[in-house]
């Protein structure tokens, strides 16, 4: 069968991102063949509502024509132009403008990378240069937060801050430094928002302060914070944090790349707290997944130290692939998508998905429920008051993810048993009470495993 030859090519040939390869030989690729709206469609023909958009990036949804026409027809006219020499596309150029248009405060110059993890490491890049232009080649520390996630790069993996991401790769290296996450259902200072903000404010003051903050250059931090299980700070974290970092004299990175496009409802979530920061990150939502390209934002007094510190001089950073027409044309097209209805959409779904999820709070598994717009988790345990994690032993990212799939839905299922939730924008009313729906099955069924029922006994 064609299937099966695919996952014997696969197991032979197709190494897969963040996996454990042996356990991926055993198990097995499962193809996806096709996809429509925020439906997926499998090499059996087993259908899904794809409640993660991809890797929460497709967020207008699958199957939009116009796209597809608007890649088609760059790729006719000019599927190439450099960037280098001073030459340029006219897509590219209407995406930064576009952007600059619509970004927060002075964030007006826009360098396109591949995806997230490259506009990260850009970041880094141009933050060590910014400060060597300044005369101040000594602020070269970074701070970012315990379960953040900002990309795989060799750089950005050690701005990361989840484990798998370190072992056995040498990282973090010693100028990347971590204060602890904003937690709220496992913060040691309770659920009290204040209290929360609070603690945030006082560990960064005082890791700034053990480093010295004539060398602290950057603060990352995501507005919500995703791979590290959906953690959404209390109203006023960000710009209390902003605060500390300008007090200091430290740049804020804002890492939208999985808030930005309309995720947690605007365009980009910083602008939901009120917070310019120096640099943004974007990527994924940018182009909705359609095709690669990602986004660093850059605001104008930075762009101008860096541009006057090389004077005459390049400056050295730069990808083939940079602003490329393709995909900046996919951009442009997804945008106008974004303004003609599906961001008013996602805002109106996202409002459905909580209160669906919350509805899901009486379940004897669901601990937590957290989130903003369509970007959600509910956190499972098996004891509510003691908030006992579920047993490593029910395997939850593998048993749950396949209780889901079998279900007809796509969830992110981590490690930890946190169920995260990202649906394409595009949803309609009863897609959004169908992902509800088959997750009460799949919680139902978990409560039946035998691994599960041993620990709650
Ligand atoms: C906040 C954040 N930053 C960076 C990245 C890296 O992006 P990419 O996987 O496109 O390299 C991700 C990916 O999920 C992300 O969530």
């Amino acid at each position: 069968m064609l299937s099966n030859s695919l996952i014997e090519l696969d197991r032979a040939h197709l190494v897969h991102p963040v996996a454990s390869y042996r356990g991926h030989e055993r198990l097995g690729v499962r193809v996806l063949k096709s996809a429509k709206g925020a439906t997926v469609t499998d090499m059996s023909g087993h259908q899904m509502i794809d409640g993660f958009a991809g890797l929460w990036c497709v967020n207008a949804g699958y199957g939009h024509e116009s796209i597809v026409e608007a890649a088609a027809k760059q790729m006719r006219e000019l599927p190439y132009a450099t960037g280098y020499f001073s030459l340029g596309s006219e897509a590219a150029i209407r995406l930064a403008s576009e952007l600059a248009d619509r970004a927060p405060g002075d964030l007006t110059h826009i360098y396109f990378t591949l995806g997230g993890s490259d506009a990260v490491d850009s970041t880094v890049r141009f933050i060590r240069y910014y400060y060597h232009s300044l005369g101040t080649p000594q602020k070269d520390q970074f701070i970012s937060l315990e379960q953040g996630y900002h990309g795989s790069s060799t750089v950005g993996a050690g701005l990361t801050a989840l484990p798998i991401f370190h072992a056995g790769f040498g990282l973090p290296f010693d100028w990347q430094h971590k204060i602890p996450s904003h937690y709220a259902y496992r913060n040691p200072v309770g659920t009290d928002p204040q209290a929360i903000i609070a603690s945030s404010v006082a560990a960064l003051r005082a890791k700034i302060e053990e480093i010295g903050a004539e060398r602290v250059a950057a603060f990352y931090v995501e507005p919500i914070q995703g791979s590290g299980g959906v953690l959404v700070p209390p109203k006023g974290w960000l710009k209390a944090m902003h605060e500390v970092c300008k007090e200091y004299d430290v740049l804020l990175v804002a890492d939208e790349v999985i808030t930005g496009f309309g995720r947690t409802g605007p365009l980009f979530a910083c602008s939901e707290d009120d917070v310019v920061p120096d640099f943004m990150t974007t990527a994924k939502g940018l182009t909705s997944g359609y095709v690669p390209m990602g986004a660093v934002f850059m605001s104008d007094r930075v762009y101008n130290v860096i541009a006057d510190g090389a004077g005459a001089a390049a400056i050295g950073h730069g990808y083939t692939y940079s602003a490329h027409p393709v995909s900046a044309a996919v951009g442009l097209e997804v945008l106008r998508l974004y303004e003609n209805g599906l961001l008013e959409n996602g805002i109106k779904a996202g409002a459905r998905l909580m209160a669906g999820l919350h509805s899901l709070a009486d379940h004897p598994l669901v601990g937590d429920v957290r989130g903003r717009g369509m970007l959600a988790a509910i956190e499972l345990v098996t004891d509510k008051q003691k908030k006992t994690p579920l047993p490593a032993a029910a395997d939850p990212s593998r048993r749950i993810f396949d209780r889901a799939w079998d279900n007809g839905l796509v969830i992110r299922a981590f490690g930890n048993g946190v169920l995260g939730y990202a649906p394409p924008l595009c949803c309609t009313e009863s897609e959004i009470d169908a992902i509800i729906e088959r997750t009460r099955m799949a919680l139902d069924q978990t409560l039946e495993d035998p691994d599960v029922r041993a620990a709650m006994a």
